[in-house]
């Protein structure tokens, strides 16, 4: 039988339907299949388990999946034996102490001799320790951003993403201790056939993160500012001129990054572009 690559997704949460629709984006379709504990994908062999992703990092250190899709976050407060090979641009989020806004706690420092709330005890306290602060950690594994309100704790160590839960529970942001996204985490001792899949996985997963780093652009150009236009564009290789039917016009078609987007378009104007179309990639292949 066909070797397959077992992945971990998030059951339900926040990172669940960014991760299927990557998955899909690869190829890989998993249906409809929130309900069920493990589906086989379609197109690809591998085989979904849907998972709580607290529990992932775990599930991948023992080999019971053989990667997963889970936050940082995550993967460094469980402090499993796994690899990180991937990071996939999406479930942004940071982990921040956060106060009701009406204490008069100015810096991480007044936090001493305070009781802290946070699902997060790994690595508020490795923070408190590299900063020298003694505070007293009241871990809880759900519905931090209450504690203050109901007595439990003084301040708070969670999740902020919109922010919109510290913000309807009245709490402000005090410092913020780690930067996280969604990355991909594989187990340590993938046997030859399943590192091969994962390597064609993790070629799928960087042309469509590539693709929605850039754009198609299409423009007609006066031949005489070409070499200007060209200039803005470098392109895969370089960019691709055909001339128009009207003499003294070429039509000019490129790749440009979406950080460099506005800055570029601005100056293909000035040299004389007309008639810029900007279209979306969905997959980009070096
Ligand atoms: C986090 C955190 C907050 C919320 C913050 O939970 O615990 O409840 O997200 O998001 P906001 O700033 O957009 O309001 P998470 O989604 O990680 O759920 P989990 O801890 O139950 O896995
Ligand atoms: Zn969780």
């Amino acid at each position: 039988m066909e070797k397959k690559i077992r992945i971990a997704i998030q059951k339900s949460g926040r990172l669940h339907d960014d991760s299927m629709r990557l998955l899909k984006e690869c190829g890989i379709d998993a249906g409809n299949s929130r309900n069920q504990l493990r589906v086989a994908a379609t197109n690809f062999p591998a085989e979904i388990f849907f998972l709580r992703d607290d529990d992932i990092p775990e599930y991948v250190q023992d080999g019971v999946a053989d990667i997963g899709f889970v936050g940082e976050n995550v993967v460094l407060e469980k402090n499993k034996k796994v690899n990180t090979v991937e990071k996939l641009g999406f479930g942004k989020c940071r982990l921040s102490l956060a106060i009701p806004a009406n204490k008069r706690i100015r810096s991480a420092e007044d936090l001493a001799g305070k009781k802290i709330a946070t699902s997060y005890p790994h690595i508020l306290s490795g923070y408190l320790k590299k900063k020298k602060i003694k505070a007293d950690i009241h871990t809880i594994s759900g519905s931090v951003e209450i504690a203050p309100r109901i007595g439990l704790a003084d301040a708070i160590c969670d999740l902020v993403s919109s922010g919109n839960t510290l913000f309807s529970n009245e709490l402000t942001e005090l410092e913020t201790i780690l930067q996280s996204e969604a990355v991909i985490i594989s187990n340590n001792d993938l046997s030859p056939a399943l590192q091969k899949i994962l390597h064609k996985l993790l070629f799928r997963i960087q042309s469509v993160k590539r693709s929605r780093n850039n754009k198609y652009v299409l423009l007609n150009a006066p031949n005489e500012k070409l070499d200007a236009i060209c200039g803005l564009l470098p392109g895969m290789r370089s960019p691709t001129v055909l001339p128009l039917a009207e003499p003294g016009w070429s039509s000019v078609h490129s790749v440009i990054t979406e950080t460099d987007f506005w800055n570029i378009i601005e100056q293909l104007k000035q040299q004389g572009a007309e008639g810029i179309l900007v279209i979306p990639i969905e997959k980009m292949i070096l």
